[in-house]
């Protein structure tokens, strides 16, 4: 293989640039070619594309976001988009793409591959949502952000005696606010993987004052059945005003920020393993992290199912919250 190319795609994760950055460098150790796709899937059917070297990739690592940019694209599930990212990777002689992304990006990398082009992905996301992976790329600087911010909450939570719902994101995946749960020693988390009633966070909350806590720190994942907006409500309308609660959302402040080492670590080693998949002529693969170590899986075990936490986890962040 002479040329290859590199998109990111879906939302940004930290590492992403760490991820490029090993692609790029390992690449080009050997002989090879490097084409940056900006904007993902939609700059790869609208052909933006640029010759990457090392030192384009060069001061990256620590940084947040991606510097190809990034974009959820619909013009590539439809068959003339594809036709046309395929015309624009032959236009730019490129021989394989390495996919670095979330779950939408996989599918994207999979209907390429289907097609019959050379394609690897990378899983990045936040969410760690991906099967496949034990862990995909940003979620240790996700998690490392959103453990910050419940400590700060905690503080003004504790004087104030207050109940907080910090509600996080993960789309329909629990693993972020299961985790820094744990992570923060909240009292309670609630996530799409557990149905919780409204009436047992009130039970818990009322439990947790009588053995003498002074707050109530409640990390709600977006996807939760329950909402943090209208558990909220619910708890500012009980009689007596007794469990008024404040309800933090910490939004895309969980997506920036410079990666962690554990993150750009990873990212390099991924990175890294895509260039070497595609150099022995893999394709339809993910490079995955599993018990320490790189493994490579067939993307379609990475695509289409939804996540599993680990319910043991759960029932332990449950034990060690009282
Ligand atoms: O997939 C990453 C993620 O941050 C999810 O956790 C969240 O639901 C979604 O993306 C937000 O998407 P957008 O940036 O388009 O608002």
């Amino acid at each position: 293989m002479r040329k290859i190319g590199v998109l990111t795609s879906g939302g940004d994760a930290p590492g992403m640039n760490a991820a490029i950055r090993a692609v790029v460098r390992v690449s080009r150790s050997k002989g090879m070619e490097v084409v940056g796709v900006a904007m993902g899937f939609a700059g790869l059917v609208g052909g933006e594309m640029r010759a990457l070297d090392e030192r384009v990739v060069g001061g990256i690592i620590q940084h947040g976001g991606t510097v190809l940019g990034t974009a959820r694209s619909e013009d590539f599930e439809r068959e003339a988009g594809r036709r046309q990212a395929l015309a624009n990777l032959s236009a730019w002689g490129v021989e394989g793409l390495v996919v670095i992304g979330g779950d939408g990006s996989l599918r994207g990398a999979h209907a390429l591959y289907e097609i019959g082009f050379p394609v690897v992905g990378v899983p990045a996301t936040i969410d760690n949502d991906i099967p496949g992976t034990q862990i995909a790329i940003g979620v240790d600087t996700a998690l490392n952000t959103v453990i910050q911010a419940v400590d700060r909450i905690k503080d003004t939570a504790t004087s104030h005696h207050r109940a907080f719902i910090i509600e996080v994101m993960g789309r329909n995946c629990g693993y972020l606010a299961l985790m820094a749960g744990m992570a923060s020693g909240a009292e309670m988390v609630l996530i799409p993987e557990v149905e919780t009633p409204v009436e047992t966070v009130v039970d818990e909350l009322t439990r947790a004052y009588a053995r003498g806590k002074l707050h109530f720190i409640v990390i709600a994942a977006e996807g939760a059945a329950l909402k943090a907006h209208h558990l909220r409500d619910y708890l500012g309308e009980l009689e007596g005003g007794t469990f008024e609660a404040r309800l933090t959302i910490l939004g895309h402040i969980q997506r920036g920020g410079s990666p962690s080492a554990f993150d750009r670590i990873l990212a390099t080693r991924l990175g890294a393993a895509a260039v070497e998949e595609l150099r022995k002529g893999a394709s339809g693969t993910m490079v995955a992290y599993a018990g320490g170590k790189i493994a490579s899986v067939d993307i379609m075990k990475a695509i289409g199912r939804r996540c599993g936490v680990d319910t043991g986890l759960y029932q332990l962040a449950k034990l060690l919250a009282k």
